[in-house]
């Protein structure tokens, strides 16, 4: 999969790509990041990326030049499955398009100021809109990271047998089961002991009740949609 990121702040994106298992994806050809600056598609001296918005208030808009001509510069070189804009106005991001788009191969995520990008970038280059969740962040860069973040972390080699994305919380439709790991007792706090029981069917039950008491206690809007899915599985089996 190839990932390219078109950004007035490539500054933002570097470091976090850098790290860990999405630096290791990245050297095993799982997936590869681009960084575009949008800086390099300018033509005036102070290379400027956006300006007021017509019609007068508050913030700067991200001018269309610049974004035509860097997507138009990647599009020469590949075709891309979807071009993506990062704005709180778009589809709010899930589990679900995070597997979607890790099916994909090549992608285009152009981060949007928080004012807003030029209408037409929208009308002619983008063809899907994607929000990170209900507030406001001061541009797309972060949430490039998390959409990044998440998608890769999925794609098949990312993570070892040991760290399998497949029982993630929200890919199970629970959240996570408590989790310890040694010393079996710390300042007093005991592991319980069906985790050191060396029963394995015992311990996936006790797991399982724990899973569904703290999803229904935290997040009961995910239990109803968990028992209709498990319902349905089971229909389909008969
Ligand atoms: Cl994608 N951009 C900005 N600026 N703010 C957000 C967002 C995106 N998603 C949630 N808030």
């Amino acid at each position: 999969m190839r990932i390219d990121v078109v950004t007035g702040l490539p500054g933002i994106l570097n470091g976090p790509l850098n790290e860990s298992i999405i630096k290791r994806a990245q050297a095993a050809g799982i997936v590869e990041i681009n960084i575009c600056n949008l800086r390099d598609f300018t033509h005036d001296k102070h290379k400027t990326i956006d300006d007021v918005p017509y019609g007068g208030g508050p913030g700067m808009v991200l001018k269309p030049e610049p974004v035509f001509e860097c997507v138009e510069k990647l599009k020469s070189d590949r075709d891309y499955d979807d071009v993506i804009l990062l704005t709180p106005d778009g589809e709010v991001f899930n589990q679900a398009l995070a597997n979607e788009l890790s099916l994909k191969n090549n992608l285009i995520l152009i981060c949007g100021h928080y004012k807003g990008v030029d209408e037409r970038v929208r009308e002619s280059i983008v063809t899907k809109e994607i929000s990170i969740g209900d507030y406001v962040l001061t541009g797309g860069e972060l949430a490039a990271l998390v959409i990044i973040d998440a998608v890769v972390r999925i794609l098949p080699g990312a993570l070892g047998d040991s760290e399998s994305a497949l029982s993630d919380s929200f890919q199970t439709g629970l959240l996570d089961y408590p989790q310890y790991t040694r010393p079996p007792v710390y300042r007093g706090m005991k592991v319980p002991d069906v985790l050191l029981s060396g029963d394995h069917a015992e311990i996936a039950r006790w797991r399982e009740e724990r899973a569904i008491e703290r999803t229904m206690r935290r997040r009961p809007d995910l239990i109803e949609k968990y028992y209709s899915r498990l319902q349905k599985t089971r229909n389909e089996h008969e």
